[in-house]
């Protein structure tokens, strides 16, 4: 039977750190509020869009599989803050590439996007579809913040990440899957601002309102995450001192906690970035499994479990055994141009444009374009 093997890896984190100590600068916030509530302490700001991210994420992705862009079948590119609706933002990334002969799609499940992502490229392998596939989670959600909101805008960061998965005939890659979503909360997390429904209204300029209940959300992760990450170790018959690691998706290090409590699965057996990076939403986990590759904590034939929740509320578990090979077979010299911004004035440059698309967007009004 076929199955479609991880071999290849990549990431790209935009260089500007934001810490803490800076959005108290903006904010009636602190390093401690923001620590031991949610275990973060720096995130990254992009310079650039998610299109330059995704491209240098995919090219190290590629090179470390050795695999020509032009014999790529398929991109499946996991995002919720994509640059265009259509074309999508797979497609620029083909376009990036070169990978002329590659079919793309972008697959928006929130935080979860990258998981599904990988569940779509998979089942496509595993049919015969196509034989190999680029998988990407990716945002650069800092363009969307509301950076007036002490709630929201300290939890976030910018990031990108992408894998090769190729068919093979041993038993490697997703062995099992659990998705699903827990729709009664539908309203516990809404960017306002985001999509069609506001193109008429004052929100059209991307000026976003995030509806957000922390708590609401906090106890459905910790429910979802684990109820599914406990159904794909039964599904496979898997107990969790066979797990080599875990690596969920990265919000908040007590959701995290929480999970590896409900899974018995020792903290010391747990890939953790969200001190580091915040949350990446579609990109924390494939962050954090190349981070886990770098560090060696994956080893030839580990199985690890990947359990995530997102808007929607989106929740899922996938379990996947590692191959043979967990080193890198090329490294690709592709680099983001540099940043002579800190992260500090890219977020302040982004609130300024805010506040100028209000004028123009209360202009409009007044002009009569939404009667
Ligand atoms: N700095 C200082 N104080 C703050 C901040 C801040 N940044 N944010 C909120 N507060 C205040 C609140 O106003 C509240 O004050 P009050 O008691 O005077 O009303 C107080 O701190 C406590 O707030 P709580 O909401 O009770 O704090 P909690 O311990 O629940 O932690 C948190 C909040 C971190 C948001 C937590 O609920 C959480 O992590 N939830 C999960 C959210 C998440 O990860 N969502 C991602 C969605 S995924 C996606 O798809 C995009």
């Amino acid at each position: 039977m076929t199955h479609a093997a991880v071999t290849g890896w990549g990431k790209c984190l935009p260089p500007a750190v934001l810490a803490n100590a800076d959005l108290a600068q903006i904010l009636d916030t602190s390093d401690e509020w923001i620590t031991t509530r949610t275990g973060i302490r720096e995130r990254r700001i992009s310079h650039v869009g998610l299109g330059e991210l995704a491209h240098v994420a995919a090219r190290r992705a590629l090179a470390a599989a050795a695999l020509d862009p032009a014999a790529v079948e398929l991109i499946v590119f996991g995002t919720t803050t994509f640059e265009d609706q259509a074309p999508n933002q797979a497609s620029l990334l083909q376009k990036q590439l070169g990978a002329r002969h590659a079919a793309s799609m972008d697959v928006n499940t929130a935080c979860t996007s990258f998981l599904y992502a990988w569940s779509t490229a998979n089942a496509l392998i595993r049919t015969g579809v196509v034989r190999n596939a680029l998988v990407v989670g990716g945002e650069v959600i800092s363009r969307f913040m509301d950076w007036s909101n002490r709630n929201v805008a300290v939890l976030f960061g910018d990031g990108c990440a992408a894998i090769v998965l190729e068919a093979d005939q041993s038993e490697t890659g997703l062995l099992a899957e659990q998705l699903g979503c827990d729709v009664e909360a539908r309203d516990a997390l809404v960017i306002e601002g985001m999509g069609a429904r506001y193109a008429d209204f004052e929100r059209a300029l991307g000026v976003t309102n995030w509806i957000f209940d922390g708590q609401e959300i906090f106890k459905r992760a910790v429910a979802g995450m684990a109820q599914a990450g406990a159904a794909v170790l039964a599904k496979q018959g898997v107990a969790a001192a066979d797990i080599g690691l875990v690596v969920p998706h990265q919000a908040n290090l007590r959701i995290i906690e929480a999970v590896a409590k409900k899974l018995d699965a020792p903290m010391d057996r747990v890939m953790l970035t969200v001190q580091r990076y915040g949350n990446m939403s579609a990109a924390t986990v494939p962050v954090a499994l190349v981070e886990a590759l770098e560090e060696g904590r994956v080893r030839p034939g580990s199985l690890l479990l990947m359990p995530a929740f997102g808007a929607g509320l989106t929740w899922c578990a996938h379990l996947a055994r590692w191959g043979e090979r967990v080193t890198a077979l090329g490294h690709s010299d592709s680099e983001l141009p540099p940043c002579s911004s800190s992260a500090l004035d890219l977020v302040r440059e982004l609130v300024k444009r805010r506040e100028a698309a209000r004028p123009a967007t209360a202009a409009a009004l007044a002009n009569g374009c939404c009667a």
